[in-house]
């Protein structure tokens, strides 16, 4: 059992067994609301919720742990294309896209985020649907580009591919474009570089223009974890989720000003993009005014690869490769531990490595120093059959320093062949000290086809927000849907956004 004093957060479940159920399974005495669904109304002006929730996370509005803003990211369509835009993605001919301008709008204006408004009335969590703060960041809306890349585009139409994301200290909100090169192809859009930033929003006021914050670099984003340095400085861990690819810290220039409120947004603008080297134990600077190695990097045709800062954070990933980071099974979220400092990483799995299960690492900056240049690191938890979980991805901490961790197994794998055993894609609870250090529990299990992501404690840690992503993917005919959740009956499934209470 958990000792309460030393984990003031326990939550006393009981854990669940693996199941293929098509439902959100949770430990008894727990129960889910469904806050809000593909397609529900968010503001007055008719603006609606988008496809595939992913990242979520709970402003509160005047401290309110009952009564605040979500900002949910929305991520891709996919198979599920079909409910959204009509277009049948099951039988169309990839290489010919079809799809008309009416249906990319569509498709656009699907991805991106929301910012919607939630509140608990007699026990339970709802939507406000005609709120002032409801909002569609999308594929439509205008953003500007800040930083040393900021040229590369005079202005860039749209967010999608919005994977996971974080909170600034100065409460906005950051959200990472991950796999931009799928929806550019199918939208047929052409400037590539406007897209695979990381972009920040303020929820909080409706029209101001979200910014794509070129300094933090561009790739396959998964989330940010910002946290400050000894120094004041402000230091943000990303991942570039896609096999091999690599681990990165952006450490501001500036110092981070507690009085200045949003004017901190600036420190986004200029720093230092460090990747990780664990071979090592280093961190590199991407740094084309001091890195030789970038300088001196070239084509296969013998041509410079960079001539200058804004090329080097465009290509991050060759840069990264030029200097010598470490390869990485796909990293998705970082998180940084309450109350020691440490960073975990979740690696989802590898399988070009035979890495099929995954693990998560945790990082030790040496003497705690988020802005430093070196670090040790351990494997604090391997993903099997004995440890019951399979494929790491988001993750969140409690106050007592507890890892929740959520799984994503592929909708063509999962419960086929080695990961049968695990049913369908859940929520893990690891204790990070104590006795049961590393020890996973099962807390929650997804629907058919789905994916849990954007675990998100309110501040009292009495709810925890989840989106189910993609119920149903995995579908041999658009007729027979393979999940009905959450409506039941032969209703086609549908990505929502829960609230879990029973903590
Ligand atoms: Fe969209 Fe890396 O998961
Ligand atoms: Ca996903
Ligand atoms: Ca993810
Ligand atoms: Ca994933």
């Amino acid at each position: 059992g958990l000792d309460s004093k030393k984990h003031p957060f326990n939550p006393k479940f009981k854990e669940i067994h693996p199941t293929t159920k098509d439902d959100l399974v949770l430990p008894e005495g727990f129960t889910y609301d469904v806050v809000a669904s593909y397609g529900d109304k968010i503001n007055a002006a008719g603006d609606t919720f988008g496809f595939n929730n992913d990242f979520t996370c709970f402003l509160p509005i005047d401290g309110k742990p009952d009564h605040g803003l979500l900002w949910v990211n929305h991520e891709y369509l996919g198979e599920l294309e079909y409910y959204v835009t009509g277009y049948d993605t099951l039988t169309a001919d990839p290489d010919d896209n079809k799809r008309t301008s009416a249906q990319i709008e569509k498709y656009l204006y699907a991805l991106g985020g929301s910012v919607i408004e939630v509140k608990k009335e007699n026990g339970s969590w709802k939507l406000v649907g005609d709120s002032k703060y409801g909002r569609r960041v999308s594929g439509l809306t205008k953003h500007v580009l800040t930083g040393p890349a900021a040229s590369v585009a005079k202005e860039a139409i749209g967010t999608f591919a919005n994977c996971s994301g974080g909170v600034t200290f100065w409460n906005t909100v950051l959200s990472c474009e991950e796999n931009y090169m799928d929806v550019v192809s199918d939208c047929k859009l052409q400037d590539v570089n406007q897209y695979g930033w990381v972009i920040e929003v303020d929820p909080f006021d409706p029209k101001s223009t979200p910014k794509k914050h070129t300094a933090l670099g561009r790739f396959s984003h998964e989330n940010t974890a910002m946290v400050l340095a000894p120094s004041g400085q402000l230091v943000v861990y990303m991942g570039d989720d896609a096999k091999d690819q690599y681990v990165y810290k952006y450490v501001s220039k500036g110092k981070f000003d507690p009085k200045a409120g949003k004017n901190n947004s600036k420190l986004l603008e200029e720093g230092t993009l460090f990747v990780a080297n664990f071979g090592k134990g280093k961190w590199v600077a991407l740094d084309y005014a001091t890195n030789d190695a970038l300088k001196k990097a070239v084509n296969g045709e013998g041509k410079p690869l960079f001539a200058s800062q804004a090329d080097v954070l465009v290509n991050c990933r060759d840069a990264a490769k030029a200097v010598g980071a470490t390869p990485m099974d796909r990293p998705e979220d970082l998180e940084v531990h309450p109350i020691d400092g440490s960073i975990f990483i979740a690696l989802t799995n590898n399988d070009k490595h035979g890495n099929f299960y995954g693990q998560i690492v945790r990082l030790f900056e040496t003497d705690n120093n988020h802005a430093g240049l070196e670090f040790t690191f351990e494997i604090f938890a391997a993903g099997g059959p004995q440890s019951g979980f399979a494929a790491p991805d988001n993750m969140a901490f409690d106050s007592a320093g507890n890892l929740w961790v959520v799984t994503d197994i592929s909708s063509s794998s999962i419960n086929t062949g080695i990961f049968k055993p695990f049913g369908n894609n859940g929520v893990f609870f690891i204790p990070t000290s104590g006795n049961s250090k590393g020890i996973a529990s099962q807390f929650a299990s997804g629907p058919v086809g789905s994916e849990m992501t954007g675990p998100w404690f309110t501040p009292d840690e009495k709810t925890l927000f989840l989106s189910v992503q993609h119920p149903g993917e995995n579908l041999k005919s658009h007729d027979k849907p393979t999940s009905h959740w959450p409506k039941g009956g032969s209703s086609v499934a549908m990505p929502s956004v829960v609230a879990i209470t029973g903590f």
